[in-house]
């Protein structure tokens, strides 16, 4: 238990708690998002292939998140997009050379590979791969791929060509060894190519590739462990066009489902109907109803180390959906629907054998009107569970910043509002801890 978070034994709250009826948790954001790739220098190799125009907004990516980005490209690979473009991207100048006369001792794969936190070769070309494959050293990028610290940079490749280079034997030989020889070979993405066929084998959009980036670096608190989120509002239906809903953005599930992935969490996400991208790494099991919800859950759930129940579930839903649009009568009256409440997925998963073992770790989400640290300490009671982080729906349905009260049976502790990238970093990081201690 973090320290913070305890009530003092005559019950006062300690320094870093706050006292019931004095909530403030609708200050504005004051913290920074975090960022893994703060500070941190990325040498972005390309090689030679049409996926080169891709490299200019990795660049742009990994800047935006703080890295500073040494670029080195083959002469094939300024065939396809000039220094130019890539030195005004990094702000710095690009090297292409062996014999590049900058560097004072003129050894710049030796100096280039020292100064790297890690080395992303974006395209990796087959032919480049196989280059490294044999430990060849012709060029700048090869020589200094070569020369890394194998122990201490991480070599990361993101492969891209002709889905009929790709599925060669020889290409996929190529990788097995790579990756036996300690480099991350990245995935490709499926689809239309540049030479017009369709299949395998088209570099992984800046953004997945960012992504992959940013988990080297950051810490892997659950490593291995199975998390389920659900996340978003449900829709229940009043007949085919009309139903009800709630303004959940999902956005807080979203931002923990990709949290627990970048933690090495195998992550399964089921999301109510909302229209966010699907966080990297992360299954994404798509539902409308409670009822539909709550089986998803329930089908992971004996697989699951974790559940974090974010989802804004309906309470109730129509006990009848009827199966035409329901019209007006005439009579100026609102037709009478008959409602049935629906299951509590969070109380039913705390219930099961393997959460009362503590084989899995239910976490719960209040969002209130008022009264958020009564509400949630009523909810962790009802549901059973060992964590309740209580919230303002209004403040944070939609929105990318939230405040959290985080209460558990000890006392309840204040976050600050900052951004939901960050509190569910932190979240991820408070569960992981909790996880380690039952
Ligand atoms: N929850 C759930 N299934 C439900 C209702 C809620 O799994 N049918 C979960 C939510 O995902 C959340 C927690 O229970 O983690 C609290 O949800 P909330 O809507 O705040 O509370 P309710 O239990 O619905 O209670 P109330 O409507 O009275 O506030």
């Amino acid at each position: 238990m973090n320290p913070a978070m305890h009530l003092s034994s005559n019950g006062a709250y300690g320094a870093d708690c706050i006292a019931p009826g004095r909530l403030d948790i609708t200050r504005s954001a004051t913290l920074r998002p975090m960022s893994e790739l703060l500070n941190k220098h990325i040498v972005l190799g390309l090689s030679g292939g049409i996926a080169c125009y891709k490299a200019a907004e990795l660049c742009r990516a990994l800047v935006k998140q703080g890295a500073t980005v040494q670029v080195v490209m083959t002469e094939a690979a300024a065939q396809f997009i000039t220094p130019v473009t890539m030195q005004a991207l990094s702000n710095r100048p690009v090297f292409v050379s062996q014999w590049d006369a900058r560097e004072p001792n003129n050894m710049a794969h030796i100096n280039l590979s020292r100064e790297a936190d890690a080395i992303l070769v974006a395209p990796a070309s087959a032919d480049f791969m196989a280059k490294l494959l044999h430990g060849r050293a012709d060029d700048l990028l090869s020589l200094m791929c070569l020369a890394r610290p194998l122990d201490r940079v991480p070599l990361l490749l993101a492969p891209a060509m002709n889905r009929e280079m790709w599925s060669h034997p020889a290409t996929q030989r190529n990788m097995a060894q790579l990756r036996a020889d300690g480099a991350h070979v990245l995935g490709v993405g499926q689809g239309e190519q540049a030479c017009g066929e369709t299949g395998d084998g088209r570099m992984l959009e800046p953004n997945e590739l960012l992504h992959e980036v940013i988990k080297v670096f950051a810490p892997k608190p659950l490593l291995g462990k199975q998390v389920l989120v659900s996340a978003g509002p449900t829709y229940e239906a009043l007949d085919p066009v009309r139903g009800i809903t709630n303004l959940s953005s999902g956005k807080m599930g979203f931002a923990l489902a990709q949290a627990a992935a970048l933690a090495g969490a195998h992550v399964t996400l089921v999301a109510g109907p909302v229209a966010l991208a699907t966080p990297f790494g992360v299954k994404r099991v798509d539902v409308r109803s409670a009822l539909d919800m709550h089986a998803a859950v329930m089908a992971q759930l004996p697989q699951a180390d974790v559940f974090i129940a974010t989802a804004a579930v309906a309470d109730w839903r129509p006990a009848q959906a009827a199966s035409q649009k329901i019209k007006k009568d005439g009579s100026g009256q609102m037709p009478v629907i008959g409602w049935v409440e629906n299951p509590d997925i969070l109380a039913e998963a705390a219930a099961t054998e393997r959460a009362l073992k503590g084989d899995v770790f239910c976490v719960g989400f209040a969002a209130e009107s008022h009264d958020v640290l009564a509400h949630a300490q009523a909810k962790l009671a009802r549901k059973k569970v060992p964590l309740i982080i209580g919230n303002i729906g209004s403040d944070t349905f939609g929105a990318d910043d939230n405040a959290l009260l985080l209460v558990d049976a000890q006392g309840a502790a204040e976050w600050p509002r900052a951004p939901k990238t960050e509190l569910a970093t932190r979240l991820v990081a408070e569960i992981a801890k909790r996880i380690q201690r039952s």
